[in-house]
């Protein structure tokens, strides 16, 4: 039987991964003209790293998590997000030792055991910015304002940012006990999910997608209306360090994100194009984060792109890749071991050359030349190649020319690397 590749679990075939590579190269570019180093962190981390991270009552810890023990016993997870393993690498190698903060960006895998549906995958990749050391509310606003100057970089367009807060460790409590009376009157309207949920984690209710839940907490009390003077005057802030940025939001007081780690600012970028899954972007502050797993009293604040959502929006002209610059049609058997020689130059030389390795007819070798889209054909015919030339033809206007073998290098470069 034919092995086929795991469900949710998705190939990048070569024609998409132009969009991918040209998404990669403008995160470096924008995110290290912010300041942002890359990192690159393990796949696989220790389960307490998530299970203390995320918290232990989330849907990702409770149920999505690809855990199992390794031969020495001991229980691995693969990471399901970055934040968390890149704050223990920050901690791991003292990064506090050589400066306070710091700024870090990774670009990878995540796995998640959730149902796969269009936009939700088992292994998806994220775009993942962190700043560790800062708790002053500039930088969170500067962090969205790098997340948006990115997506419009890459020419996404018609995005909505909204923003909440969360309060903090000493309001939020105040806050799941106004909301867990209010559930628990309501609670025969509840799923057994959300029941369950109003002891362990009350705040994962707005995320319930059951009709009957999302009517019961229409009336809920809203997180905004318990925070802290100190966690008011935070959110403040923010909203004047975007307006200094002329960025618009719109304030969520329902958006509670599905991780357990964040304070303060939470925030999303949804697009309307995307249906159900219509998250590209979720983050925000998690000034707790550092000591749930066993690190120093470090504030951090961040955001994780979805990948393959980011691309599904991606205009269509954007990274196409020209695989072909050059096809090299050599029908006869000398030319055919010239085509060889030719095409192992220009190589060497940055031009994407193509050769027929069989040698089949000229027609055959035109119709794989259309088929790359090659820009140019150079035709290798017997008559012209005993004078040192070659016909050179242009599969865009379709027009012809003679051109010298010896310096075809050159003739080659100019001609693509110029238009
Ligand atoms: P998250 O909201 O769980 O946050 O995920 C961030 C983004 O990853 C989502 O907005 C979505 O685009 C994408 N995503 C999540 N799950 C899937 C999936 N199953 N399939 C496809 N795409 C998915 C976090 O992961 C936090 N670590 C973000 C963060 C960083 N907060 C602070 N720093």
């Amino acid at each position: 039987m034919e092995i086929k590749a795991i469900r949710g679990f998705n190939d990048i075939l070569p024609d998409e991964v132009g969009k991918w590579q040209f998404v990669e190269k403008t995160v470096r570019e924008v995110f290290e003209s912010f300041g942002f180093a890359e990192i690159r962190i393990p796949i696989l981390e220790r389960t307490e790293l998530f299970s203390r991270g995320i918290g232990e009552a989330t849907d990702i810890v409770e149920k999505e998590m690809y855990t199992f023990t390794d031969k020495g016993g001991s229980s691995l997870t693969l990471r399901p997000e970055a934040t968390a393993s890149m704050a223990r690498a920050y901690l791991e190698h003292q990064f506090y030792t050589f400066d306070p903060v710091a700024k870090l960006y990774c670009i990878g895998p995540m796995f998640r055991y959730e149902r796969p549906q269009k936009g939700r995958y088992r292994q998806f990749y994220q775009i993942d910015a962190e700043v560790f050391g800062v708790g002053n509310p500039m930088v969170d606003a500067e962090v969205i304002l790098m997340l948006i100057h990115f997506l419009r970089r890459v020419g996404l367009e018609k995005l909505e940012l909204q923003i909440n807060s969360l309060g903090c460790r000493d309001c939020r409590p105040r806050y799941r006990d106004g909301l867990k009376a209010y559930l628990t009157e309501k609670s025969f309207q509840l799923c057994e999910d959300c029941q369950r949920r109003i002891q362990a984690n009350p705040l994962r209710i707005f995320d319930c997608k059951v009709q009957t839940c999302q009517e019961a907490i229409a009336d809920a009390p809203k997180v905004i209306d318990f925070i802290c003077d100190e966690c008011s005057v935070h959110f403040n802030r923010v909203k004047e360090y975007l307006a200094m940025a002329d960025l618009d939001y719109i304030l969520n007081p329902r958006m509670v994100r599905g991780l357990d780690y964040y304070t303060r600012t939470a925030f999303e970028v949804v697009s309307y194009d995307l249906g159900s899954q219509n998250a590209v972007t979720g983050g925000g502050r998690y000034d707790n984060l550092f000591q749930e797993i066993g690190g120093l009293d470090i504030p951090g604040i961040g955001f994780a792109i979805g990948m393959e959502r980011l691309i599904s929006l991606l205009p269509k002209d954007k990274g196409l890749i020209q695989r072909s610059h050059l096809f090299i049609a050599a029908p006869g058997k000398d030319t055919h071991q010239e085509a060889y020689r030719i095409a192992n130059q220009l190589h060497l030389e940055g031009i994407r050359a193509e050769f027929d390795y069989e040698g089949k007819s000229l027609k055959s070798q035109m119709r794989r030349a259309d088929k790359l889209n090659a820009r140019y054909v150079l035709i290798l015919g017997e008559e012209e190649l005993r004078k040192g030339r070659a016909v050179l033809r242009n599969m865009a206007d379709k027009s012809q020319e003679e051109i010298p073998i010896d310096n075809l290098p050159d003739i080659l470069k100019r001609k693509i690397f110029s238009d």
